[in-house]
């Protein structure tokens, strides 16, 4: 059923991305083509799933979010480019081909990077079934996820602690961030789309921030025990860059336990909803118990 469901929005997501950005767009192939290399590269697309199950779950109708659910991966792939640069992670492998950078050079590399995540912005904005009041309301949350206080502020202290011991409760706040603020995005945004009130979108949060926490443990996890053909990205990335994360805290086994645990208070969280919640508890399990 899991796979099915993913299969059913990764189309929709996949589709949606090739009727933005047109493989015959000549002008401006040179960036182009390198945006859209690094978006049709086979992603789960975890984040648009997850925006357009909490859409539907808040009432949301048809496919009302589905641009807003694209400019959300087109960020998140925006964050996998540049995670890859040399200058940052330095790996050579995503999704089972080689890096942005190494395909298309770290220049083009770094502003198909910039344009998806421009671009994003511009998607999001014609975002057909939510109220203009919703949408601002999204864009705005979209951009304080995604910035120097989200997303790029745990990238921030990725690279800080590089080569530097540090405490758990600092990777915890790394994680949260770097990873767990796109993952608040997509729960959060897709409950705002379709008018739900605050008390739901706080509960969201609450959820994607147990799911955040969970989902880098597991990526920790794959870095370290991971098969690399099923990953697509190189194993072993952490340990050659010298990073402090959970799995070199606490060890393998202890944090399967701690994903498990944050799995269940993020499925608690799920409480404040009425719906039908099969499809995101069905999500949930999957992001705790996948292998890539
Ligand atoms: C990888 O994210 C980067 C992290 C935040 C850990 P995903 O595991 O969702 O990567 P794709 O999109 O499926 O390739
Ligand atoms: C998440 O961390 C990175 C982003 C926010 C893009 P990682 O550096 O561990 O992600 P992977 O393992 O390269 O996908
Ligand atoms: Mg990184
Ligand atoms: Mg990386
Ligand atoms: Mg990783």
């Amino acid at each position: 059923m899991i796979n099915a469901l993913l299969k059913a929005h990764a189309q929709k997501i996949e589709d949606n991305f090739n009727f933005l950005l047109p493989e015959n767009d000549e002008k401006y192939k040179k960036v182009t083509e390198a945006m859209r290399y690094s978006f049709l590269n086979g992603g789960k697309r975890i984040r648009p799933a997850l925006m357009l199950e909490f859409f539907s779950l808040c009432g949301g109708e048809g496919d009302g979010a589905l641009n807003f659910a694209t400019a959300l991966e087109m960020i998140h792939c925006y964050s996998l480019i540049h995670d890859d640069l040399p200058c940052m992670d330095n790996d050579d492998m995503r999704r089972g081909k080689p890096s942005c950078h190494k395909a298309f050079g770290e220049d083009t590399a770094l502003l198909a990077g910039d344009a998806l995540l421009t671009y994003a912005f511009e998607v999001a904005s014609k975002t057909k079934g939510a109220t203009k009041d919703n949408v601002i309301r999204a864009i705005g949350v979209l951009a304080k996820n995604a910035g120097y206080a989200g997303m790029i502020g745990g990238q921030v202290i990725d690279l800080a602690i590089e080569n530097t011991p540090c405490d758990i409760e600092t990777i915890k706040e790394m994680y949260l961030l770097k990873t767990g603020e796109l993952l608040c995005a997509a729960a959060e945004i897709g409950c705002i789309l379709a008018g739900a009130d605050g008390e739901k979108i706080s509960a969201a949060r609450r959820y994607a921030q147990n799911v955040g926490l969970a989902f880098q443990i597991i990526d920790d996890i794959l870095d370290n025990i991971g098969d690399e053909k099923l990953l697509g990205k190189p194993v072993g990335s952490d340990q050659k860059n010298n990073k402090t994360t959970f799995v070199s805290k606490y060890g393998i086994e202890e944090c399967r336990n701690i994903a498990a645990r944050l799995t269940e208070t993020a499925k608690e969280a799920l409480n404040a909803f009425e719906g039908d919640k099969t499809n995101i508890v069905a999500l949930t399990n999957y992001l705790l118990e996948r292998n890539y």
